[in-house]
C-alpha cells in the first residue's frame, strides 16, 4: 500500500473516537493518539502497552469487536470497536 492508497480510518477505543490510516496497526494508531496504556496486568494491575511491537510478548493484547487480539499485529478498520485486553 502507497501513501497515495491510505485512507482516513476512524474507530473506538474504551468509547474514545481515534483517528487512523488504513495500513496501521491498532497499536500504533492508538500510540499515535496517546494511548500508551492497553491493558492492565493480571497479576499486579500495572499498566501494559506495546513492548516488542512484532507479535511476541503479547503485552499489547486488545479485544477488537469482542475477540482478543495483539494490538501489534492487527491493522486497523473503521468502525471498529477496541476495547482494553485482559490477561495473555
Ligand atoms: S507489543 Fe509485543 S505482541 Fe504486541
Amino acid at each position: 500500500m502507497t501513501d497515495a492508497e491510505r485512507t482516513a480510518v476512524e474507530f473506538t477505543f474504551a468509547g474514545a473516537p481515534v483517528r487512523a490510516w488504513s495500513g496501521d496497526t491498532v497499536a500504533m494508531a492508538l500510540w499515535a493518539a496517546g494511548h500508551l496504556a492497553l491493558r492492565r496486568s493480571s497479576r499486579d494491575g500495572a499498566a501494559r502497552g506495546v513492548f516488542c511491537s512484532m507479535g511476541v510478548c503479547y503485552d499489547c493484547l486488545v479485544r477488537v469487536d469482542g475477540e482478543t487480539l495483539r494490538a501489534c499485529t492487527t491493522l486497523v478498520r473503521a468502525g471498529m470497536l477496541v476495547e482494553p485486553g485482559g490477561k495473555p
